[in-house]
This record gives C-alpha cells, sequence and structure tokens, in this order.
C-alpha cells in the first residue's frame, strides 16, 4: 500500500468584507465571459458554496455534482472539491473545459489505489464484479465493472447480490464493511481508508453523547465502524444535510467534514451542530474534521484559475473511453431508481 503523504491545512490570507465583496464580482464577470458554472462539493469553503449558489451552479454530494456537470450548458465547468471530482466530470463531459482550483487536491482514498496494484488485484480475481467508489483515479475506474458514490453504493451491491454476483470493492474498507453489513453482499476489499473520517474516536463519541443525551447522531460511511454503530442516521453528506432539516431533534452531532456545517446551518438555522470527536486517547490531532485538500479550494485560488485558465483536467481518451462505461452505468441505475 502507498504511503499517503496528507499535507497541512492551507492558510489563506484573510480577507476583509469589502475586500471579499470585490474579489467575488471580478469572478462573476470572469464567469460570464468565459460561460462558466461553477460546481462545489459541500466540504469546501463557505464562501465557495455560496458563491455557486448565487452564480446558479450547484453545491451537492459526488452523485449529485456527476450529474450537474452532465446537464449543464456552460462551456467551462469550475469545479471546486477534489481531483477525482474533476475528473468525473471531464469523463462524462470530453466537450467541455474543466477546470479546478488545485490540481493537487486529491484524496488519500485515491491514493491508496494505484491502478497498476489495483489491476493485479483484480485479476487475481477474475470471477468478481468489480465496484469502485468514487474517490478514485480515471484509471481505476476504467479497470471497473461499476462507480458508486456513498449516496448509492447501498442500492447498487443490493442490486448485484440479488444477481448472485460476488464483488471486489475498492478503495474504502470502511464503507465497504458497512456495505456488506447492510446487504449480506460476499464482498472482498481493498485496504484503503479516508483519513478525515478515519480520525472520528468511538469512545470519546461515547462520551460526547452522554453530554448531549438528546442529540441524533449522523455519521458519513466512511467512517470506522465504531462510530458507524452509534449512529442515528448513516448516509452521504446530502443524507446528513436531509436529516439535520427533516430529523425531529434540536441537536445534532456531526461525523464528517466540518465544511458540510455551512449548508446544514443554511437549512436549519435554529438547530445546533456538535462536531464528532477527533480527540482523546490515541488521538493525533485536537479536531481534524477538516479535509486538508478540500482546504485547497479558495475565492483567491478560483480567480487565479479564471484569470490563467490554468488547472485544467487532461485524460487519455482511451482510458476516458474505458471510465465512462463504470460512471454512466451509476447514473444510468439511478435515473431507474427516481
Ligand atoms: P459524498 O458523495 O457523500 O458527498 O462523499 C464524498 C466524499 O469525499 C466524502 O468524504
Ligand atoms: Fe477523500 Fe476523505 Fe477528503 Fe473525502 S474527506 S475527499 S474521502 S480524504
Amino acid at each position: 500500500m502507498p504511503e499517503i503523504h496528507v499535507p497541512a491545512h492551507p492558510v489563506w490570507p484573510l480577507l476583509s468584507a469589502p475586500e471579499k465583496e470585490a474579489l467575488k464580482d471580478r469572478i462573476k464577470a470572469l464567469m460570464r465571459e468565459q460561460n462558466a458554472t461553477l460546481v462545489a462539493h459541500y466540504y469546501v469553503d463557505a464562501d465557495l458554496q455560496a458563491l455557486a449558489e448565487e452564480t446558479g451552479g450547484c453545491v451537492s454530494d459526488s452523485l449529485e455534482m456527476a450529474r450537474f456537470g452532465a446537464q449543464s450548458r456552460a462551456q467551462t465547468l469550475l469545479v471546486c472539491g477534489v481531483r477525482f471530482m474533476g475528473e468525473t466530470a471531464k469523463i462524462l463531459n470530453p466537450e467541455k473545459t474543466i477546470l479546478m482550483p488545485d490540481l493537487k487536491a486529491t484524496c488519500s482514498l485515491d491514493e491508496s489505489c494505484p491502478v497498476d496494484q489495483f489491476s493485479d488485484f483484480c485479476d487475481q480475481h477474475p470471477d468478481r464484479t468489480v465496484v469502485v467508489y468514487a474517490n478514485t483515479s480515471a484509471a481505476v475506474k476504467a479497470r471497473a465493472d461499476w462507480m458508486v458514490t456513498s449516496g448509492i453504493a447501498l442500492d447498487v451491491v443490493k442490486h448485484l447480490h440479488a444477481q448472485g454476483k460476488k464483488i471486489l470493492w475498492a478503495p474504502d474498507k470502511h464503507l465497504g464493511a458497512y456495505v456488506q453489513k447492510m446487504t449480506g453482499a460476499d464482498m472482498l476489499f481493498w485496504n484503503g481508508s479516508c483519513v478525515v473520517h478515519e480520525e472520528f474516536k468511538g469512545f470519546a463519541l461515547e462520551r460526547l453523547r452522554k453530554l448531549h443525551p438528546e442529540a441524533a447522531v449522523l455519521v458519513h460511511p466512511e467512517s470506522p465502524d465504531d462510530i458507524i454503530n452509534q449512529a442515528d442516521l448513516v448516509g452521504s453528506t446530502t443524507a446528513l444535510i436531509n436529516a439535520v432539516r427533516e430529523m425531529p431533534q434540536d441537536e445534532f452531532i456531526v461525523a464528517t467534514d466540518d465544511g458540510i456545517f455551512w449548508k446544514m446551518q443554511q437549512q436549519a438555522p435554529h438547530k445546533k451542530l456538535i462536531s464528532a470527536p477527533t480527540a482523546g486517547e490515541g488521538a493525533t490531532c485536537e479536531s481534524c474534521a477538516h479535509c486538508p485538500w478540500m482546504a485547497m479550494n479558495a475565492l483567491q485560488n478560483l480567480e487565479t484559475t479564471l484569470l490563467q485558465r490554468s488547472g485544467e483536467i487532461f485524460i487519455e481518451s482511451s482510458v476516458r473511453e474505458q471510465a465512462v462505461h463504470s460512471i454512466q452505468r451509476m447514473l444510468d441505475f439511478a435515473a431507474l431508481r427516481k
């Protein structure tokens, strides 16, 4: 397994309110000139999420980001998130220009799964249907039968299990274990994990729940099982946001990246949100519940991206032509469920 280098969180210069407004206005003008739309994930900076909404773009989970890009009429998609999200947009929209503020914004799951080793693993198990999580490179998706996101993984695996298929699953072992537990499918796992969700501590969560006995616990399934086992609801980022709006509780303990709080608070301004603990015995950080790669997106480098037309995603056509099948299979499946 390759060693994952986790970068420090970038520190962006603070902007005064008028400076921020001026910067946003310049970005909006550039977007109009370039017929560009902003597609942002819930984990990126709140200013970027707000800008995406103000300009008719999209703020969503990775499933909806893929869908939105494919439906958008814009010639340029500005993808604020991590690299696999930009790559998925390019695979689905080869005629569009896909720009990202920082091409180094990767993901520990993606990095844990180099295509050569993954291909060998698949070759050793030719009897298994290969299902990969969206958080992988285009080359890994090209080797897969199906791509899934957290929002649809359970349904796809249930469907395959009902057909008697055995599954090779990569790269997230925690999400894989959760899906296996819920579906009873025969699954063989790659050994990857998300460095952000893996920091949540089960025993510290138990203590926090005692302090907030009325709070509902919302958990993203990239979390370890001692966190998932304490959840009132496990789901994709969109499912967690909907839960804050729709569940009757006034308090929520949230085990996922804290960038999501902006959208949760927008949807349910009077509810109290508490980040699940990453501190405690054996912990290496106080509160690391924020993805260092998502944090590489900011208003400042978004403006530079537009000015220089930098950060463009390119994918070799042979890889794209293969990878599109596993993604399209998921989108077709999702469309049938609607
Ligand atoms: P969602 O598809 O639930 O938004 O998850 C993406 C991700 O990277 C979570 O860490
Ligand atoms: Fe990857 Fe985890 Fe960051 Fe999501 S939060 S992009 S899974 S490292």
